[in-house]
């Protein structure tokens, strides 16, 4: 058996008629990978809640794009999304729903609510996925920068993003030789923030300008950039990368 350095020389693999499923795919850092992996040659499936929403992201997609409706924080929801799923060569689970503030502030729902959709959610996406999951596949959970560094009181959304860094570093051992890693990108100026207050947005925005090393916020495209990089290097598992523009250094 020759491995992928021997055949390709570089590690690569070719997202050329490969399936890749997206939950979490019909806006932000989500849709832009599903870009990518079609100008790649990739078949992409579509998950998120919006019907609305999904069918514009297919749409801008064209024939290469199929989607369905499911909520990350129903397990039934997930197997359903995942038994009309025939194979996956890659995953990408950037879903989540979840409030974000201080221990003092917020209710206990509001607290637990991270670890609810963005750590269980991508827990039992995974869960769904596996049985399909090709052998030289692999799967990017989404994470954030805040695990290493918290910009304010936010102790249940920060101990989320590391527990997410740690839950693939745990997958990967489990689902060898299919590849497990993790991206988690620093503040994005994308779809998410732009639905955020404008004042929250504006004060979270500056910080991060005086922050991160490259005193900026990052694109959407950098983040996608960095899980596509993820896909198609066959060496790269139990890894987190952190698109972040040095946030995580200083
Ligand atoms: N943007 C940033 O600055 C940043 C930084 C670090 C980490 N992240 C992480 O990146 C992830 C996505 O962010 P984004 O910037 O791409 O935001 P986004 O544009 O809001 O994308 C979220 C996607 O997930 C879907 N979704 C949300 N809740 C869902 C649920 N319960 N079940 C199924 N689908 C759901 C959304 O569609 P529906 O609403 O229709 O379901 C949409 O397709 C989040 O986990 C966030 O924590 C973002």
């Amino acid at each position: 058996m020759t491995s992928p350095r021997t055949r390709g020389g570089t590690g690569a693999a070719s997202l050329q008629g490969r399936d890749v499923v997206i939950v979490g795919g019909s806006s932000g850092i989500g849709l832009e990978v599903a870009r990518r992996a079609v100008a790649a040659g990739a078949r992409v499936t579509l998950g998120g809640r919006s019907e609305e929403k999904l069918g514009r992201a297919a749409e801008s997609l064209g024939d290469a794009a199929r989607w369905a409706v499911v909520d990350n924080t129903d397990k039934e929801s997930l197997a359903a999304f995942f038994a009309g799923v025939e194979r996956i060569d890659h995953l990408f689970t950037p879903a989540a729903t979840y409030q974000v503030g201080p221990m003092r502030e917020l209710t206990d729902a509001e607290a637990e609510s991270p670890f609810v959709s963005k750590f269980w959610g991508q827990y039992h996406a995974v869960k769904h996925a596996a049985p399909k999951l090709a052998p030289d596949g692999s799967v990017v959970l989404m994470a954030g920068a805040a695990s290493v560094r918290p910009p304010a009181a936010a102790p249940a959304y920060v101990a989320c993003n590391a527990a997410i860094e740690g839950l693939g570093r745990g997958l990967a051992v489990e689902l060898a030789p299919a590849r497990v890693n993790v991206v988690s990108p620093g503040t994005i100026d994308g779809n998410l923030w732009a639905g955020r207050p404008e004042a929250a947005r504006e004060a979270s925005f500056a910080q991060y300008e005086r922050d991160a090393l490259l005193r900026r916020t990052g694109t959407e495209g950098e983040v996608a950039d960095a899980v596509l990089f993820l896909f198609t290097n066959t060496f790269m598992t139990g890894s987190t990368l952190y698109p972040d523009g040095g946030y995580a250094l200083r």
